[in-house]
């Protein structure tokens, strides 16, 4: 299979967060050799403002992901299907990958974007897995299985990356990306668990850029699950690196395990500034933070691919800090 085969990208969830700098990486490839022609599928009604973010020399059509015969009609020529939804877009991608199949779509990618743990807390016999993550778990379980891959008529590639580490709009998630203007004498951060332990962090536009090239290289993504991290560092070195940087004192409010476990069980024990930041449900961030506080929130090496795309370039959170407070 040659790069030109996949020539013709189809982006639903651009509009999203994470699919906003998907969506610019696809427009503005770093590699030469690879320029996409994208098409990106918005719902049915959305508004004008939203429309007008894309430039106008990009195709837009609309269509609602789980209308399966509209769908295979649109996606006619299309030669990959990059999913960044949400939500119930997630379960929605069944219809759309049954209509990427019969419209002869060559490659899916889901809407995976980060890292699924087990949680466990001590004494329990069985492991959890956070509805937010299984919805996704059980799509891609289907995905790799579906007849369609096993006959080699659709494949697949599966983008993991650790937490996003610049999600700007999330002040208490990413307490370090707010802008020190408004964040008053000093930075606040949460920490769950053992402040010391590695941590996988990725920022959004090395993820986005690592997702093109893996489509400039079709045979070295097919039916792979990729991993991209930017770095892996302890929060407690977040924690240096954003006083020195930012010139502000950093306060750690270090919550321990045993809480972290309360606060899952039971949410409104959260502290209403933590549970008010966010549209995800408080007891999700507990969950990604207090797996990060147990250690288990990064990969070994050998589960990460990175090397393997060297001409994508990595943003350590220090570079980010250097660029941000404007120390380089
Ligand atoms: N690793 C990490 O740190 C991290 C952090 C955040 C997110 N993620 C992952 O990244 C992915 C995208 O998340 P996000 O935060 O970018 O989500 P988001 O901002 O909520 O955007 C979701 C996108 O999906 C569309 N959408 C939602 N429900 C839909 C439905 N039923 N039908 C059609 N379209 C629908 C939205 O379209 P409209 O504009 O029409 O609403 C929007 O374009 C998810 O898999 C998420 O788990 C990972």
């Amino acid at each position: 299979m040659s790069s030109a085969k996949l020539q013709n990208v189809a982006i639903f969830g651009a509009t999203g967060n994470i699919g906003q700098h998907i969506f610019r990486a696809l427009a503005n490839p770093q590699l030469p050799s690879y320029k996409p022609n994208i098409t990106v599928f918005l719902r049915p009604g959305t508004t004008q403002s939203k429309k007008a973010s894309f430039p106008s020399s990009v195709r837009i059509l609309e269509a609602d992901p789980s209308d399966r015969a509209q769908l295979a009609q649109a996606l006619r020529g299309i030669d990959v299907v990059i999913s960044v939804l949400s939500g119930p877009g997630i379960d929605a991608q069944r219809d759309l990958l049954e209509a990427a199949v019969e419209a002869g779509v060559k490659r899916f990618y889901p809407s995976e974007w980060g890292f699924h743990n087990v949680y466990r807390k001590p004494g329990d016999e069985w492991g959890h897995i956070h509805p937010l993550w299984d919805q996704k778990a059980r799509f891609a379980d289907w995905l790799v299985r579906h007849p369609a891959v096993e006959s080699g008529r659709i494949t697949y590639t599966i983008i993991g990356n650790g937490d996003f580490y610049d999600q700007e709009w999330e002040y208490i998630w990413c307490a370090w990306a707010q802008d020190p203007a408004r964040v008053g004498p000093q930075y606040k951060m949460y920490i769950l668990g053992d402040a010391n332990a590695k941590v996988d962090w990725s920022s959004l536009d090395d993820v986005a850029n690592f997702a093109v090239a893996t489509l400039a290289r079709p045979e070295d993504s097919c039916n792979r699950t990729l991993n991209f991290p930017s770095d892996t560092v302890s929060q407690v070195r977040i924690a240096q690196m954003l006083e020195e940087y930012s010139g502000k004192p950093v306060e750690r409010v270090h919550v321990p395990m045993e809480e972290v476990h309360r606060v899952i069980e039971d949410p409104s024990r959260a502290p209403k500034e933590v549970a008010e930041s966010s549209k995800i449900p408080v007891q999700f961030w507990y969950t990604v933070k207090g797996c990060q506080g147990m250690g288990i929130g990064y990969r070994p090496a050998e589960f990460n691919h990175h090397e393997a795309w060297p001409e994508v370039k990595r943003t350590s959170i220090e570079e980010y800090f250097k660029r941000k407070f404007d120390r380089s």
